[in-house]
């Protein structure tokens, strides 16, 4: 490596090194719901400190950093959301995306513990751990992943052949999004979404918020303990397996074979990294997460799903590359 190189590198290894700076700012003014707040008339810092109950000066200096990073704008001291963050981040917009910021900023903290993780080989708490004893988190989760579900349904529609199906088990579904996105347009498709006790919950509400209680059942269990039922022409389980370890994962593979009929098929979208290529730096990145989110969870490669998929009884996998950082693998049980 010469000098110049050398000096480049260090240049991109200082600003990688305070990288976290923007994403913790932003972060934080949507935990503290600020856009929210400054959308209906720009305040001043010490204004919207009295409404939220926030320390006044360490406000002012969060709001400079956002006015710094684009997302906040300010005139004779008082402050107003720019527009994207006025479209993208105030609670109740159509595109409003802060749910699934909120996620981030979860694993954000995980990061944080990265080396504490490294070293136990688990973090502070798992994700199942997590949603299954704080109705909280169970919340934030719900809404997250139906947030981000939103990006992903029209490809999933387009790439599903419906002919045929009538009834859909949606594998820890959260708010059942997937599954509501499936059935819409076939009035005589209904679907089962099986969650946690606090994410059912969540569920129910959003669903009948959509008015689509008619057509999804949301049903209360642990995926490792109850039986998925008998009569399903379609199994969907998205971003699970990576929570499982290969064991479970050869179970729940089983467990989708006995509950479809004949000719039904497990539809599983996940992160897949290609057999014997390398890791893409996306997938590379989430992976590290595996172990503060999960007991034994990691990307599992398109050859694991493979085996598992035949040791069912299912035909080999198709695998539709539909997303630029996730996958579908459709395998049909034989008629
Ligand atoms: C990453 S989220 C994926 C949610 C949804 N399938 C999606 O792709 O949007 C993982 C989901 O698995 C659920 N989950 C985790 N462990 C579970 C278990 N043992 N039984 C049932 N659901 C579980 C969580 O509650 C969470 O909703």
């Amino acid at each position: 490596m010469d000098e110049t190189e050398f000096q480049q590198n260090l240049k991109a290894f200082q600003d990688l090194s305070s990288a976290f700076f923007p994403p913790a700012i932003v972060l934080a003014a949507i935990e503290l719901d600020l856009f929210t707040n400054l959308d209906a008339e720009p305040v001043s810092a010490t204004t919207l400190a009295e409404k939220l109950s926030l320390d006044s000066s360490a406000l002012k200096k969060l709001l400079i950093g956002l006015v710094s990073l684009g997302y906040l704008e300010c005139e004779d001291l008082v402050y107003h959301n720019a527009p994207f963050a006025s479209r993208a981040l105030v609670r109740g917009k159509e595109d409003y995306e802060g749910d699934s910021a909120l996620m981030s900023l979860w694993f954000m903290r995980l990061m944080g513990g990265l080396s504490e993780t490294v070293r136990h080989g688990h973090g502070p708490e798992s994700f199942e751990g997590a949603v299954s004893e704080s109705a909280e988190k169970a919340h934030q989760l719900t809404h997250a992943m139906d947030q981000i579900s939103r990006h992903y349904t029209t490809k999933l529609v387009e790439f599903i052949d419906m002919k045929g199906v009538r009834r859909i088990l949606d594998v820890a579904g959260a708010a059942g999004s997937f599954a509501m996105a499936l059935v819409k347009g076939y009035d005589d498709v209904k679907a089962t979404v099986l969650e946690l006790p606090h994410v059912a919950a969540q569920a129910r509400k959003l669903i009948a918020q959509r008015d689509m209680q008619d057509r999804i059942q949301v049903c209360e269990g642990d995926f490792r303990e109850v039986p998925f039922g008998e009569n399903y022409d379609l199994i969907f389980c998205s971003n699970i397996f990576h929570l499982c370890d290969p064991q479970l994962c050869s179970i729940l593979v089983k467990k989708a074979a006995a509950a479809l009929n004949p000719g039904g098929r497990l539809v599983i979208k996940d992160m897949i990294p290609e057999k014997d290529a390398p890791m893409p730096q996306h997938m590379a990145m989430f992976s590290v997460l595996m172990p503060a989110l999960s007991h034994g969870g990691k990307l599992h490669d398109e050859a694991a799903y493979t085996q598992w998929c035949i040791q069912a009884g299912f035909e080999k996998p198709e695998r539709i590359n539909c997303w630029e950082r996730s996958s579908l693998l459709i395998a049909r049980k034989p008629i």
